[in-house]
């Protein structure tokens, strides 16, 4: 019998670790599901570059090569489309997804975010600024989320967290590198469970 791998489209625009990370789990814990497209808004990252090597197709779209904004979007649903998609991913994509986009896949897109949200999250919220924020706020404990995506930043239902204590001495640095190694399992858990969810 052969089971219908769900399609996944993984948003970069960084270095990808989250992308590899999954990449890995989803071979290690034998999930039907399968990587099939690496969108990002740069031609070159390590994202892209991940996905050339294994022979994942790429997809480099941005709002530039488009003349309107809901031309952008449009193409973007199209491209997703063809690709026949279930799943998208947002690993360190560094742009707003289109509301078109959004829409088109309501409870099947899901985003990583390095801080215990609702705390910490929010526009130009990411990369080491959440981490900056966390120290100057004295928290004592830091972590990562996954959530859905709705139309606003940060702010779609929480399907896992995890959470990293703030040590004495810690820097901005030193949190990125512990909380971006948590998000590493926490993802492909979050995938795990949307997977589950999905073919209830
Ligand atoms: C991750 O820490 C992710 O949580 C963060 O970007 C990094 C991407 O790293 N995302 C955000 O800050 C979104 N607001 P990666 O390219 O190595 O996976």
């Amino acid at each position: 019998m052969t089971i219908n791998k769900t399609r996944i489209a993984l948003f970069c625009s960084g270095s990808g670790s989250n992308f590899k990370a999954l990449f890995q789990a989803i071979k290690n814990k034998q999930l039907a599901a399968e990587i099939v497209l690496c969108l990002s808004n740069r031609a070159q990252c390590g994202a892209m570059e991940f996905a050339e090597q294994n022979a994942i197709p790429t997809l480099h779209i941005t709002e530039k090569q488009f003349g309107t904004f809901d031309e952008f979007a449009e193409a973007m649903v199209y491209r997703l489309k063809k690709h026949q998609i279930d799943i998208i991913l947002l690993a360190g994509y560094m742009r707003k997804v289109p509301d078109a986009v959004v829409a088109a896949f309501a409870g099947r897109m899901l985003n990583i975010h390095p801080a215990l949200l609702p705390k910490f999250g929010g526009e130009g919220m990411y990369g080491i600024r959440v981490h900056t924020a966390v120290l100057e706020a004295g928290e004592t404990e830091t972590g990562a989320t996954v959530h859905f995506v709705n139309e606003e930043y940060d702010k779609g239902e929480i399907l896992l967290q995890r959470r990293v204590p703030v040590l004495p001495g810690d820097t901005a640095e030193t949190l990125a590198e512990k909380v971006l190694e948590c998000e590493h399992t926490l993802y492909p858990d979050a995938l795990e469970q949307l997977l589950s969810i999905l073919n209830a």
